[in-house]
């Protein structure tokens, strides 16, 4: 059983990440055009930083959750047959144990040098221009895939989702692209776990609401008890 599960910020939100565009969400407080586009990095850069430096400070505020261990339990029973891709830039399905991720939209831990094109593992702020390890350049930026910008690693992700059996959305409101497609490109079943509906909720055969704590160890605890029995 191949699996592929795309997450979206909703896993993170019980940790107490805020989502994008649920109320109170991230694109509540910010203008998604001043703080996630290139051109708006150009314009300001401070001030992007600073939305970055913030988010990623708040990290070390929260930990994974039960649905980030769920998913643990099931590559562990999966290994290479299970791909966790994920549009969050958070570490919590890291540090939930999880080592099958790939983050499409980059991380909030990762800086970028715009002169040498170096990534570096990045823990601290960014907004005091620190100069880059490998060419000493003050032009890090963080790692996080804007809009206008391209996803990481679509190839692996396309061949993942033509190869899969089961394709799994956990957690995403289905609004921004490439991830909303993923379900048509999906050839095996699939299913979304959301709190409600997703925009692309139709395109699934089967659609669970609830919280992601809850909705995703059951989904796991079936998965696995099912693989079980079709084995014994
Ligand atoms: N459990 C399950 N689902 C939840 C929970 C929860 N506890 N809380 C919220 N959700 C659902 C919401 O119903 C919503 O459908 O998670 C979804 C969050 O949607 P968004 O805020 O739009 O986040 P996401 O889909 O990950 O955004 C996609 O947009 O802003 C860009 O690059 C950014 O990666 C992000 C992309």
């Amino acid at each position: 059983m191949r699996v592929v599960v795309l997450t979206g910020a909703g896993i993170s939100a019980e940790s107490g990440l805020s989502t994008f565009r649920d109320s109170g969400g991230l694109w509540e407080g910010h203008d998604p055009m001043q703080v996630a586009t290139p051109e708006a990095f150009a314009a300001d850069p401070d001030l992007v930083q600073r939305f970055y430096d913030e988010r990623r400070a708040a990290l070390a505020r929260v930990r994974p959750n039960a649905a980030h261990d769920a998913l643990v339990r099931l590559e562990r029973a999966l290994g290479d047959d299970l791909l966790v891709v994920t549009q969050n830039v958070d570490d919590l399905h890291e540090r939930a144990g999880a080592t099958r991720v790939h983050h499409i939209h980059g991380r909030l831990q990762s800086a970028w040098c715009t002169t040498c094109d170096e990534r570096h593992e990045w823990d601290g702020p960014l907004g005091h221009g620190p100069p880059c390890p490998w060419c000493g350049q003050a032009t890090l930026r963080p790692d996080i895939v804007w809009f206008g910008e391209i996803p990481y690693g679509m190839d692996l992700v396309e061949q993942a989702l033509w190869d899969c059996d089961l394709f799994v959305s956990i957690g995403t409101s289905g609004v921004v692209y490439p991830a909303a497609a993923f379900v048509h490109s999906a050839r095996g079943a699939t299913l979304e776990l959301n709190l409600e509906p997703s925009e692309g909720a139709s395109a699934f055969a089967e659609s669970r609401q609830g919280p992601a704590t809850q909705l995703v160890p059951a989904w796991v605890d079936e998965l696995l008890g099912e693989a079980t029995r079709t084995s014994s």
